[in-house]
């Protein structure tokens, strides 16, 4: 972790603060809480969608708990929250010699990360300063390299992130895959606007969208089949793509409605053949 004073440029909204605000957290300042109460006003449902894409984080990590995955990388974490289990007591509720590394850019995600770092006795936890674009440096990390062995399985979680990355992000994702072990697993959820009933619906997710990039925040929705493709060399794992409060929840009934409400696609996939033959 870095020493030193940390800037957390408090006069500009962070999407991790933002997303904090949603879920009823506290670590959030006055240019957040501006960003988050227009957000609310043009896509009154982002707290639902917010709720929902931190329940299928723990549903997508109990199942990975449930396939024998013992090791975690979680690219993008977020603040930590107290309103519901971060990734790493999901886990180790259900693995508690689970090992968990956390990789964040947000100086606020650092701030908070001790909370992060309370581990189980058999477990262990790790947390990585470092930006998504560059995995080469995340899996050369000193605290992921104490912490994982590279030789096993991982399961790497990229929840409610791909959508803020700039640049090639399928390269990226296809170079963090390509070193690890078979058996390894690739969990997502991301941003879609294929629920909107064209590029002007006034209950859209574009609206806000819309309200991240007036803030020069760059948020990249992608349809179904374009997320579909980060899975591309890997097994997708039943039931595909689905949005994210049906996959594999199928004894819960949800209202039509709810799927434009929530608006992420999430999937697993896992990766069947040795490192270098592929990804
Ligand atoms: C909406 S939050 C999601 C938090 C958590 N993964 C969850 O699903 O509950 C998105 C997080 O991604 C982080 N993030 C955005 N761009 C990033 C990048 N290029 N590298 C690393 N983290 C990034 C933000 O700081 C924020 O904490």
């Amino acid at each position: 972790m870095a020493d030193g004073p940390i800037d957390l440029r408090t006069d500009v909204a962070h999407p991790a603060r933002m997303y904090a605000y949603f879920l009823g957290g506290k670590d959030h300042y006055a240019a957040d809480r501006a960003a988050a109460e227009q957000a609310l006003q043009e896509f009154p449902a982002v707290r639902v969608a917010a709720r929902t894409n931190r329940d299928f984080m723990a549903h997508a990590t109990r199942f990975l708990v449930g396939q024998g995955v013992r090791q975690f990388l979680d690219i993008g974490t977020g603040i930590p929250t107290e309103q519901s289990p971060n990734l790493h007591q999901v886990a180790q509720a259900g693995a508690p010699e689970a090992r968990v590394v956390y990789v964040d850019n947000d100086p606020i995600v650092l701030a908070h990360a001790r909370a992060l770092l309370v581990s189980s006795r058999e477990g262990r936890t790790a947390y990585v300063q470092a930006d998504a674009t560059d995995p080469a440096a995340i899996l050369a990390a000193p605290e992921l390299l104490r912490t994982l062995d590279l030789t096993q399985p991982v399961a790497v979680s990229l929840f409610a992130l791909l959508h803020f990355v700039p640049g090639d992000v399928y390269e990226m994702v296809k170079a963090l895959m390509e070193p690890l072990a078979p058996g390894s697993y690739l969990a997502i959820s991301h941003v879609t606007t294929d629920f909107d009933e064209g590029p002007q619906d006034p209950d859209g997710m574009m609206r806000l969208v819309q309200v991240y990039i007036d803030r020069s925040i760059a948020v990249h929705p992608r349809s179904r089949a374009e997320v579909a493709r980060f899975f591309d060399g890997l097994e997708l794992l039943e039931p595909g793509v689905e949005v994210i409060h049906r996959w594999r929840n199928d004894g819960i009934e949800h209202p039509p409605s709810r799927d434009k409400q929530v608006s992420l696609w999430g999937a697993i996939g896992r990766k069947t053949h040795a490192a270098g033959t592929g990804r």
